[in-house]
């Protein structure tokens, strides 16, 4: 593997550690002007500002970043990748004012999704993420999770979280996967909700760990899907098994899914969208992350979550795009910034560090991503971009101009 020395960086932006930063410390970031970052075997080797010491760059590659901003690659902590079909059909059901959880009660939305994903072989549902992919690593996102939770039978959740394995041996993008068999109540157990959580608890959830098919599993906890007291269950017997828990809560209604994640000490707790007090004082002293979703508040025209009460309170955000073919069809984790800086009224700032350390912190790799220091991972952007202000004010955008990926560019 060459080295590779990154010079002529107008501003280096880069929050720092190994941890999420929480509350206040989540907008310090460590800005350096006219920097350089050594890249050595894919790990990050020296970090500077002003004249690079002679010798440094002996036989590495070099970029030229042209006087504009570099930061951390992208962390995605929170995406449903791995699907069969799209729904744009539901787009004018939506328009008709029928809600989400309707279209779901109706055999639609989730449900619908689980059947064509069921009829989709390995290598369709491998094709289809990577064209995924390919356009989210254009986009800066170096790092991403996964979710199943489309199968919802034993062999098909297993399918899912195979293409994972598989994707991450071929795709560039690290690729972390998460069992999420309780995603839905399927339709061949609408009467017997009892036989499903015993699938889950008995079989599936001991197979995926026994298996290494994923790291962590997650559960929605929401009217008509899972109560809170089903997802404690279920998600118990996943730390059982050495899986680590998160869980959709508070996205629609919020029937205790926060206060929930603070008690079992889930690594995070994702949407939020009307989480309550008792809800953000329980992530604060359970430390868990609050992976907060922009682009699903925005698809279904919902509120968006209470961000500042929550950096307010001590908790660590993070920001993710979600994407799914029902609540958010895209990718764009760039659009994802813009909204929350405009909605949940972040700075540009604590949206760095929502992108990308504390991304990594939702996905327990804090320890090697999300920030550019000596002996974190080689994974960096040059951004089109003279700063931070730039990036989240120009809405929509792709603004990523190269992307680096353990000291390698890639080219596309
Ligand atoms: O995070 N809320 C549950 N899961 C996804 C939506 C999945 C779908 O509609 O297909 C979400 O919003
Ligand atoms: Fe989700």
């Amino acid at each position: 593997m060459a080295n590779l020395l990154i010079k002529n960086i107008g501003l280096l932006a880069t929050p720092t550690g190994s941890n999420p930063r929480r509350g206040k410390e989540q907008g310090e970031i460590t800005m350096l002007k006219d920097a350089y970052v050594l890249v050595k075997d894919g790990l990050i080797a020296a970090v500077g500002e002003g004249a690079i010491p002679a010798g440094l760059s002996d036989g590495a590659e070099v970029v030229d970043a042209g006087g504009r901003l570099v930061t951390p690659g992208l962390v995605d902590a929170h995406t449903h990748l791995i699907f069969g079909g799209w729904r744009q059909n539901e787009l004018g059901m939506k328009l008709h004012g029928v809600s989400y959880l309707e279209i779901l009660a109706q055999g639609g939305g989730i449900l619908s999704t689980v059947r064509s994903t069921r009829a989709a072989s390995e290598e369709e549902l491998t094709d289809k993420a990577a064209k995924v992919l390919d356009d989210m690593l254009r986009m800066g996102v170096t790092t991403c999770e996964a979710k199943s939770g489309y199968g919802l039978t034993p062999e098909d959740e297993y399918k899912q979280l195979r293409v994972i394995h598989r994707l991450n041996e071929t795709h560039k993008v690290e690729v972390v996967p998460t069992f999420m068999g309780a995603h839905a109540v399927p339709e061949e157990f609408k009467e017997n909700r009892e036989g499903y959580l015993r699938l889950l608890c008995e079989e599936m959830i001991p197979t995926v760990a026994r298996e290494k098919l994923a790291e962590f599993c997650d559960v929605f906890c929401e009217t008509g899907v899972f109560t809170a007291e089903e997802s404690r269950r279920i998600l118990e017997a996943a730390k059982a098994h050495g899986l680590v828990p998160k869980i959709h809560a508070d996205e629609i209604d919020p029937i205790g899914g926060s206060q929930l994640a603070g008690e079992i000490g889930a690594i995070s707790a994702e949407h939020l969208i009307v989480c309550p007090e008792a809800g953000i004082e329980s992530l604060a002293k359970g430390g868990v992350i609050a992976c907060l979703l922009p682009g699903t508040s925005f698809y279904l025209g919902a509120t968006f979550a209470p961000a500042r009460a929550m950096l307010d309170a001590g908790v660590a955000v993070a920001v993710s795009t979600d994407f799914n073919p029902g609540s958010c069809p895209s990718a764009n984790l760039q659009l994802a910034m813009n909204i929350a800086c405009l909605k949940y009224r972040l700075t540009p700032e604590e949206v760095l560090t929502a992108v990308t350390l504390n991304g990594a912190g939702a996905i327990h790799r804090a320890d090697r991503l999300g920030s550019i220091e000596v002996g974190k991972q080689g994974d960096l952007l040059v951004w089109d971009a003279p700063d931070l202000d730039y990036i989240c004010y120009r809405l929509g955008a792709n603004l990523v101009d190269t992307v680096i990926k353990q000291g390698e560019i890639v080219r596309f």
